[in-house]
């Protein structure tokens, strides 16, 4: 009879599992089992020979391939299977594509968002992926990045509820729900710091910065159990985020108590010597990436024999390994790989991607993410108090994105360049363009007529060569198309016969991403001269930015009768943003980022640290084209009567004390209205400088047309902090005031002081 070896017992405890499992262990396949290699080349290689614990990058052909190797193994250790399942399941032909994570930030709803990436979970889970490498947690500063679609904006405490509600619908209801994926919140810590808006460029970023602002949402997710972290590709203070013994040791699983998995970005180790160039070798730099305390090292594949190598020279114990295999080997336990490995199901998948339910809340989503940035009162374009053409309407729709359906979609989507097995992206039919959703929409007697009316770019090969010395590819230069004069006038044309114009303009995937930062904001291309000349036909314009991040706009777009921003809105994206111009629909998007006027005004993030000689540039303002925030909607909705309880206008420092008060909102329109209630908190003395002043909670109310409501507001004293100057984050005693209002601006808040008194 044959004896059930200890580690392939599911009645024994996990540890003890794992124990026996890494007993069994050599040293090859204790380093490789800390490595995720890429299986879009090499699978046979990295399963038989590295003994590789992890794989990312698998199309459905290559994960199959995968599984049959791993039977071929002597421990048959299963493989944990990673994919950046960003918005929806990206490299998924035929999944559900959400708004990118900007998009869904626009919402300010953290119930929509658990409940899009609970319905991402439930896709993923089906195809055999066990691990998401989303959310990103990063702050979008610097408009310039090419990742700032990847984030949820500029405020940290919006971001920190996000990102909260994503983890949990990933994670679902534990690892050994079926349908449960490993979120990772990432870039662990300060990526986004950039300079210049150079992709991962040295962050000049101090502890006190990281502590005040850049931590603390990664901080609730690791209190949260979100289970794995990906580290920043960025040097901080000389220091690559991989050996940061402070950040991952002292701080991460010290201060926070976090067990879970680090996992590096790609090529980090390797990085460390070719980019950065502070390890000389790939031995020491595996000897060092093992000391901080990393679990998984993605994409080195030097990495198996640069530890290996610093084994056996002594720089390394082969015990020094444990905590990280017994780390991976936990995961894999705990979500039942060794009795299941969670192989793709073909049944299921059949059953759980892309359903009806999820392609409904797909375009709630859509709609939910669509900022209306002006509005003249040209919008709706459904009223019936608008005089008509002949009794129809006739709407002209130009501009290069208007039928893009790809670029639509965004980054980590289908052709966005990841993945080498849906290189042609999405079903076109899954996709619905802006006309596609208008000619759906309008009345029968309505003409939608199309002109492109210019192009966006080219490409070109880089001059210093087609791959990095890493052997990723480099991307291609964007080079600017010239304004077509051809172009234009047919677009003029078509203008000047309708009795409104809809320019879909923004930016396209060579100008977003990693790599991919621009040193302009402007839009690319034909497109500011096309806005121009659209404009002066003197047909109503409404300017549909679909753009990846805030964008500059030129006077004739900020001029134009009604502009919407509308993040990468996802396959559904065009039936929302008709219904929003026809009206069937409200406007609900609050902006979760600033908009500048100009480049050169970075950064216009709101929450900006107190103290400067003035407050504008001798030639030209400071203040922002669009604020964080803000967002219209098709009434008015007024706030009044913002009062504090009598108890919260004086309320001790100490204790698990609340500021609470309510303010009156009136819809003074005839449409209804979802308001965004936001509540900031200034602090009028700090002991050291601070932001001026900072989101501390908001909340979502309908208001019906002409109907008045009192909404509740309340901030906990604990969260009325700062960081002082030695680093500790403290609730000062003295003046504050109560903000509450629809954006950040200081104009359209109202203000109630209270005292923390201690
Ligand atoms: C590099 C990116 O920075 C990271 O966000 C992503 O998850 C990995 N590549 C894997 O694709």
């Amino acid at each position: 009879m044959s004896e059930t070896l200890p580690y392939l017992d599911p009645q024994l405890p996990v540890a003890e599992r794992v124990a026996d499992l890494l007993g069994r262990m050599t040293a090859q396949e204790k380093v490789g089992q800390m490595m995720q290699l890429d299986a879009r080349e090499g699978l046979p290689e990295h399963v038989l020979s590295t003994h590789v614990g992890s794989i990312l990058h698998a199309s459905p052909q290559r994960l199959a391939e995968a599984h049959e190797l791993v039977a071929r193994t002597r421990l048959g250790i299963p493989l944990l299977v990673g994919e950046d399942c960003i918005h929806g399941h990206s490299f998924f032909k035929g999944a559900t594509i959400f708004p990118t994570q900007l998009g869904m930030a626009a919402s300010w709803d953290p119930v929509l968002v658990e409940r899009a990436a609970r319905a991402t979970a439930v896709e993923v889970s089906a195809t055999g992926v066990h691990w998401t490498f989303s959310p990103v947690l990063c702050i979008a500063r610097d408009l310039r990045w090419g990742r700032v679609n990847e984030t949820f904006g500029e405020d940290p405490h919006l971001l920190g509820e996000l990102a909260s509600a994503m983890v949990r619908g990933y994670q679902g209801d534990g690892l050994d729900d079926p349908t449960a994926i490993l979120a990772t919140a990432k870039h662990f810590a300060g990526y986004s710091e950039t300079q210049g808006g150079r992709d991962a460029s040295e962050a000049d970023i101090s502890r006190r910065k990281l502590r005040s602002w850049f931590l603390p949402p990664f901080e609730r997710v690791a209190r949260e159990g979100c289970r794995t972290f990906m580290l920043g590709y960025q040097t901080m203070d000389g220091v690559p985020i991989t050996v940061n013994d402070w950040l991952l040791g002292d701080v991460l699983r010290g201060e926070w108590g976090y067990t879970g998995t680090l996992i590096t970005d790609w090529d980090n180790v390797g990085r460390m010597v070719w980019e950065q160039q502070v390890q000389p070798d790939h031995t020491h730099a595996a000897a060092a990436a093992v000391k901080a305390g990393n679990d998984m090292v993605m994409t080195t594949p030097q990495f198996f024999a640069g530890a290996l190598d610093a084994i056996s020279r002594g720089l390394l114990s082969e015990s020094d390994l444990h905590p990280a295999v017994s780390r991976i080997l936990t995961v894999k336990f705990e979500l039942g790989l060794f009795e299941d490995p969670r192989r793709p199901d073909p049944s299921r998948q059949r059953e759980v991607i892309a359903t009806a339910s999820h392609t409904v809340l797909n375009l709630e989503v859509a709609r939910r993410s669509l900022v209306l940035l002006r509005n003249d009162g040209a919008l709706p374009l459904r009223d019936a108090s608008r005089p008509t053409h002949g009794g129809a309407r006739r709407i002209a729709v130009v501009g290069p994105l208007a039928d893009d359906a790809q670029t639509q979609l965004g980054d980590w989507a289908g052709s966005s360049g990841q993945a080498d097995w849906i290189l042609e992206g999405h079903p076109r039919e899954m996709i619905t363009t802006v006309l596609d959703g208008l000619r759906a929409a309008v009345p029968d007697d309505w003409t939608v007529s199309r002109a492109r009316g210019a192009d966006i770019l080219t490409l070109a090969p880089d001059p210093s060569g087609e791959f990095f010395p890493d052997g990723q590819p480099r991307p291609q230069v964007a080079v600017p198309s010239p304004p077509d004069p051809a172009l234009i006038e047919e677009a003029v044309a078509a203008a000047s016969a309708a009795d409104v114009v809809v320019a879909v303009v923004g930016d396209r995937i060579e100008l977003v991403g990693e790599g991919r930062s621009t040193a302009t904001l402007e839009l690319v291309g034909g497109q500011v001269a096309l806005l121009d000349a659209l404009a002066a036909t003197g047909t109503p314009m409404v300017v549909v930015l679909l753009a990846s991040k805030p964008l500059v706009l030129p006077d004739s777009a900020l001029d134009a009768a009604a502009v919407v921003w509308v993040a990468n809105p996802g396959m559904q994206g065009g039936r929302a943003i008709a219904e929003l111009l026809l009206g069937d629909i409200e406007p609900s998007g609050r902006l979760p980022i600033s908009f500048a006027r100009h480049a050169g005004q970075q950064p216009t993030y709101y929450n900006q640290v107190r103290g400067q000689h003035g407050d504008r540039y001798a030639d030209l303002t400071q203040r922002p084209a669009f604020a964080f925030g803000e967002g219209l909607s098709y009434t008015t909705v007024d706030y009044s009567d913002l009062v504090l309880d009598a108890d919260s206008v004086s309320v001790p420092v100490t204790g698990d004390g609340t500021v609470s008060g309510r303010v009156t909102l009136s819809n003074k329109g005839s449409r209804p209205a979802l308001e965004t209630v936001q509540v900031y908190v200034r602090d009028l003395v700090t002991s050291a400088s601070w932001a001026d002043k900072e989101l501390k909670s908001f909340t979502q109310v309908r208001v019906e047309p002409g109907a008045s409501v009192t909404v509740d507001v309340a901030v906990p004293v604990s969260a009325c902090s700062i960081v002082d100057a030695s680093g500790r984050r403290v609730v000062e005693p003295g003046g504050f005031e109560l903000l509450v209002g629809p954006s950040s601006r200081d104009e359209v808040l109202l203000r109630a002081a209270f005292e923390l008194t201690g």
